[in-house]
């Protein structure tokens, strides 16, 4: 599982079905493998199986403590109360600008590449990207005002959280400065957003701000400041690096796949005939829209979802213990042929029907009622930000350069996305 996540899982369904049960030295664990037992965790059964003393609890809780991704219970519950309103999708809408408006940056820097054919470090590009858009769109500061403090510090805790393990703390020599290096970008995040929202009730502001913080601070009336700060911080790490990670992977198979990327440019031109694209176009660019389903299909940025029982179940014939870590991997029940004819190949088209795509076949925002808070925010973000590049450029992997994907916290190209951006 350590050294190879994706074949393990993989091999795993492929050897045993679609229950499997293996033995870790500490856990039993389950991987389903079929919609209808996705759904009975997420949703039918999903008030039996919790987060709580999950894997991802472990790795996250010390960076965000009890925020959205982590609670539980009616703790979970109140939270997301107080944050859905900020999140639908006619609130989503209004920060279009927000997108176009740092894509639109984003391709001015890139000016120098663009003339001189030197490859951009896409993922790493686009990562800066959605990390600026999210921390305008909740705390309605633009990031660059911290200079490179904001972005660097996330990327420290970042590196940390996807690489941590508690072997791995034990074995290596580095690990103490790796956490202190975590310690000191975790307290440079606090402190910032601290101040953020401070001043916002220093000044009486919060509330009537146009942004995510004013929007969950007139719901949350006796949240404290800690445990909004735990929210933003969570907000922010949940949000950036799969929407970046989903635009990666987008650009990579529209790369490999040219006549697919000339109906999205044709789509494109003949929509917007050239000027910016507005959260109301985006129902007019369903071709767009599909390519970054289908991306997320195939390269689905949270590959792994996982939940502990909490009272004897049955899946599918299986007794399930109390404390068993049930799992449910995207990377397989997307690449299953059952539900996916001819899985391997990129094939937008297959979400021109999404009624023929069975209940619960793809989760890449999970499901049932924990289901991902941002993800209206992810699609029109992802779309903009999609349409804008394309625009004005096509980008290009160097010939011979070989992508691997890495399962860490998100599924990432193990050494990156290099590419060339060539003028449309
Ligand atoms: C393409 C981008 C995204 C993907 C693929 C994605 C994926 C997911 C998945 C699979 C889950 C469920 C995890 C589980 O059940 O264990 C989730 C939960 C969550 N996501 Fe996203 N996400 C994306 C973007 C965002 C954005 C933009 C935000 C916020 C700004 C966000 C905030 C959250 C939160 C708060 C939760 C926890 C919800 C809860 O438990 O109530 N996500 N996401």
């Amino acid at each position: 599982m350590r050294a190879d996540p994706l074949g393990f899982v993989t091999a795993l369904h492929g050897s045993y079905g679609d229950v499997s049960c293996h033995r870790t030295p500490s856990e039993t664990v389950y991987l389903l493998g079929r919609p209808d037992l996705a759904r009975w965790v997420l949703k039918d059964n999903g008030a039996n199986y919790t987060k709580k003393g999950t894997p991802d609890d472990h790795m996250l809780r010390p960076l965000l403590g009890n925020g959205l991704l982590t609670s539980s219970g009616a703790e979970w519950a109140a939270q997301r109360r107080m944050c859905a309103p900020a999140f639908r999708p006619s609130k989503v809408r209004t920060f279009d600008t927000v997108i176009t408006d740092a894509t639109a940056a984003m391709l001015f820097r890139w000016a120098p590449a663009i003339a001189s054919g030197e490859p951009l470090a896409v993922d790493h590009q686009l990562t800066s990207l959605t990390l600026g858009i999210l921390v305008q769109a909740i705390l309605g500061v633009d990031v660059d005002g911290f200079g490179q403090g904001f972005g660097r510090a996330v990327d420290a805790v970042n590196a940390f959280i996807g690489h941590f393990t508690d072997q791995d703390s034990a074995r290596r020599a580095d690990a103490a400065a790796g956490l202190l290096t975590f310690t000191r970008a975790k307290a440079f995040l606090d402190m910032v957003t601290d101040t953020l929202i401070a001043a916002r009730r220093g000044n009486g502001s919060g509330t009537h701000q146009h942004d995510l913080l004013g929007a969950m601070m007139s719901q949350g009336h006796d949240i404290s400041d800690s445990e909004l700060r735990e929210q933003v911080l969570t907000l922010i790490m949940a949000g950036h690096e799969t929407t970046a990670k989903a635009l990666t992977w987008t650009f990579y198979l529209l790369d490999r796949h040219p006549d697919e990327q000339d109906l999205v440019v044709a789509e494109i031109d003949r929509v917007l005939g050239g000027r910016p694209p507005t959260a109301g176009d985006i129902a007019s660019l369903p071709v767009c829209q599909r390519v970054i389903k289908e991306s997320m299909r195939l390269y689905p940025p949270i590959w792994l979802i996982s939940r502990r029982a909490i009272s004897p179940d049955v899946i599918d014939g299986y007794p399930v213990a109390p404390g068993t870590l049930v799992c449910l991997s995207q990377w397989v029940m997307h690449r299953d042929e059952r539900y996916w004819p001819d899985p391997e190949r990129f094939q937008p088209e297959r979400f021109a029907a999404p009624e023929r795509i069975p209940s619960h076949a793809y989760l890449p925002f999970g499901g049932g009622e924990r289901v991902c808070l941002g993800q209206h925010f992810a699609m029109v973000e992802a779309v903009l930000a999609l349409v804008a590049v394309l625009q004005r450029v096509r980008l290009r992997l160097p010939a011979g350069y070989r992508v691997q994907p890495e399962a860490l916290v998100t599924l990432r190209p193990r050494t990156g996305m290099p590419m060339t951006a060539v003028p449309r």
